[in-house]
């Protein structure tokens, strides 16, 4: 073994055991994969072997190894997290990052990953904006053998991508329509109450999987009538929100209301597939309804919407500690330039298109008002300060 390949996997085992992994076992990786990832640890091998000092071993086996790390936008608290996760536990390991944000722009993603690819990068990390558009892009990337992770966000249509690494996308929609099914006791409880839906972005692998997670667990009650969606927009196409944004999730709330709850009739259940837009469907309701307030699920526990939560105007999010993802991508960066077996836990749910693509998947977790303090402050995630 080069001592190159040694000090990754040093480095690799340090991140691994400051950070929480996310738990889950090794399993083969895709035979796609091997061989892109198998060049490049060779190609980055060779040069170092004579200038490790061995001291030094974790960064100096890293060093002149480049990591482009593209995200989707700034717009959104997560991906801040995410980039700068990932960012600094890359350079702990001592790795050179070119870190992009595409301002949710796909033409702008697609330039910074030319630029990522041209300017030398030996491996790319990618949260896509838009799953179906990098395709073309990822071809460039595949032909200089530059393996390449989807990040979060499974990149659909090209056998260019080697691994997948996210949170559980579906379990993230169970644990919401759970969190419905235990808050209102719907086994016992008489109902029939009223829910609306909003979902995420078609252009979204992961929209569907959030949907399809809550839905599962929530259609037999709709199918026997003891939760009604009022707008009668229950189908994924119509409550989709375009780019996740929040102004669009509140204009259609607001119709929603005005249609079908300005007669006093109480809206009971929201469920949200993420914070954004149970932001919007939160705003909405604060300018134009006044019954009771209903349960409103959410993800990502983002600032603004764990105060709404701490104020009793959202019920729940998913956690998922970004913190953990970043530090299972930097172990799968390690183990892809050493050229070792990829830890991957998922080998049947990821299919692009192209064939299924192999993934780590964390767990995420509910949070509500009961457990946040744990879960966020007491884990460093946030401080007491940030959410005041
Ligand atoms: C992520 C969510 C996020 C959403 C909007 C999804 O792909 O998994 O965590 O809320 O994008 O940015």
């Amino acid at each position: 073994m080069s001592r190159k390949v040694l000090s990754v996997l040093l480095a690799t085992a340090m991140t691994a055991s400051i950070l929480a992994g996310c738990g889950g076992a090794a399993a083969p990786a895709a035979d796609t994969a091997a061989p892109a990832a198998e060049e490049a640890a060779t190609e980055e091998a060779a040069p170092a072997e004579e200038e490790a000092p061995a001291e030094e071993a974790a960064p100096a086996a890293a060093a002149g190894t480049k990591v482009g790390v593209a995200m989707p936008t700034k717009d959104l608290q997560r991906w801040n997290q995410d980039g700068s996760n990932m960012q600094s536990q890359l350079e702990e390991a001592g790795y050179e990052v070119d870190l992009q944000y595409a301002s949710n722009d796909v033409q702008t993603q697609v330039s910074q990953i030319e630029n990522m690819i041209n300017g030398g990068c030996n491996v790319l990390v990618i949260a896509s904006i838009d799953g179906e558009s990098l395709g073309t892009v990822l071809e460039t990337a595949k032909a200089a053998n530059i393996p390449v992770i989807a990040y979060d966000r499974l990149i659909m249509q090209t056998d260019a991508v080697s691994y997948y690494a996210t949170f559980d996308n579906y379990m993230v929609g169970t644990k919401q329509g759970q969190y419905i099914i235990d808050t209102l006791d719907l086994d016992n409880a008489e109902g029939p109450f009223t829910m609306e839906i909003t979902a995420g972005d078609p252009g979204d692998n992961n929209a569907k999987f959030f949907y399809n997670g809550a839905m599962d667990l929530l259609k037999p009650y709709i199918d026997e009538g003891k939760i009604e969606v009022k707008s009668g927009q229950v189908d994924f196409e119509k409550v989709a929100t375009a780019s996740w944004a929040t102004e669009t999730a509140q204009s259609r709330m607001e119709n929603i209301l005005s249609t079908n709850y300005a007669d006093g009739t109480n809206l009971d259940i929201c469920l949200c597939s993420n914070d954004s837009t149970a932001l919007g469907v939160e705003n909405a309701l604060a300018a134009n309804y006044t019954g009771e307030y209903p349960i409103i699920t959410g993800q990502d526990c983002d600032v603004a919407n764990v105060k709404n939560m701490i104020d009793g105007k959202q019920s729940m999010s998913i956690f998922k500690d970004t913190r953990t993802l970043a530090a299972q991508v930097v172990k799968m960066v390690g183990q892809i330039l050493s050229g070792e077996e990829v830890e991957v836990n998922d080998t049947e749910t990821y299919d692009n298109g192209k064939g299924v693509v192999p993934s780590y998947l964390c767990e995420p977790v509910f949070a509500d008002i009961n457990n946040y303090k744990e879960l966020l402050i007491d884990s460093g995630y946030y401080t007491e300060d940030d959410l005041k």
